[in-house]
């Protein structure tokens, strides 16, 4: 572990941190690795043990450290994901357990999880869903913002699913509530039968990416693509869900869908076309690309059907 209370040495065999981010920035441009000196500075810090913000006090890299960090620096130049390297993905206030067979968090997931925290906190006692929960960045995310919550989070994929867990108990252990871990399809007909007409909230980030879209190598290679491509045009897990949300949602309950950022007008359509929601909105990220869409189950449209009828 570095000192940080020292000045970067001289005269020794230690590489100052400064120097070994511009050297590993260049060779991470070259590979065409966005945001390159941002990420040298996470890999020195990784390496050193040290917050990113205090790198430039800290002791020089070690030949140990310096064989490390290239080491490290090679790999994202082969474009394995940053956070693959690290172990670990930040998410709103959290740090999830990553790697390969989960999908790596999104910034841009973080509004949408923001906008189901701001939603839970209208209620007392909210019962959230978090559809497509991946390594439960959405789901622990409100456990740890909303603590009265009961949170489910709902995964297919088994790979997922022990990332999911193992993030699951290290926020519980951490003293969040604990959330509860549903194995299942989302599109399926029965899917939380015992929940009909109770969910408060109900947040999905679901594969949405057309199956042809040519996505960076980070994508390709390292994030399973069953959770990120979803059919020609990207929504066959989102209609199902649109359907199935309907009746999970008490009347009145929030319903929020991150979507591509060409379906800024089908997910908002589906919403509308399903007939039994209103205050349709699209929402934007920070790029002001088209992110998400939010809906609350109309009061109107008739109490939730049991599985099987019309209104599943
Ligand atoms: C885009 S990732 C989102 C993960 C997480 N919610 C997040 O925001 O980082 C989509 C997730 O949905 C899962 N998934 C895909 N199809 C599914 C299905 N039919 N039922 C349940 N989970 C599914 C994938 O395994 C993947 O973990």
């Amino acid at each position: 572990m570095s000192t940080l209370s020292q000045q970067p040495s001289e005269g020794t065999n230690r590489e100052r941190p400064t120097r070994a981010v511009v050297r590993a920035a260049r060779v991470l441009a070259e590979a065409g690795v966005q945001g390159a000196r941002g990420e040298a500075e996470v890999l020195a810090a990784y390496v050193l043990g040290v917050p990113r913000g205090q790198l430039a006090l800290a002791d020089g890299l070690s030949p140990d450290q310096r064989c490390r960090f290239d080491a490290l620096v090679a790999r994202r130049a082969g474009r394995e994901p940053l956070q693959h390297l690290t172990g670990s993905a930040p998410f709103r206030h959290l740090e999830l357990a990553v790697g390969p067979g989960v999908f790596v968090p999104r910034p841009e997931t973080e509004l949408l999880a923001g906008w189901g925290v701001e939603q839970a906190r209208r209620e007392a006692a909210p019962l959230v869903v978090d559809l497509c929960s991946g390594s439960g960045a959405i789901a622990l995310a409100v456990a740890q913002e909303v603590p009265a919550a009961r949170v489910v989070a709902v995964e297919r994929s088994p790979a997922a699913l022990s990332w999911l867990r193992r993030n699951a108990t290290s926020r519980a252990d951490a003293g969040d509530r604990p959330v509860e871990v549903v194995a299942a399809d989302v599109t399926a007909p029965d899917l939380l039968a015992d929940l009909l007409g109770r969910v408060d909230v109900l947040l999905c980030n679901p594969p949405y990416v057309p199956a042809d879209v040519v996505v960076p190598p980070e994508v390709s290679r390292h994030d399973p693509a069953a959770a990120v491509f979803a059919g020609a045009d990207g929504l066959v897990v989102i209609r199902p869900v649109v359907t199935r949300a309907a009746v999970l949602l008490r009347p009145g309950g929030w319903l929020g869908i991150e979507h591509d950022d060409t379906q800024g007008a089908a997910v908002p359509g589906l919403l509308a076309g399903d007939g039994r929601y209103d205050s349709i909105a699209g929402h934007a990220d920070l790029a002001g690309r088209p992110r998400f869409a939010t809906a609350i189950r109309r009061r109107d449209a008739g109490e939730p059907r049991v599985p099987g009828g019309a209104g599943g």
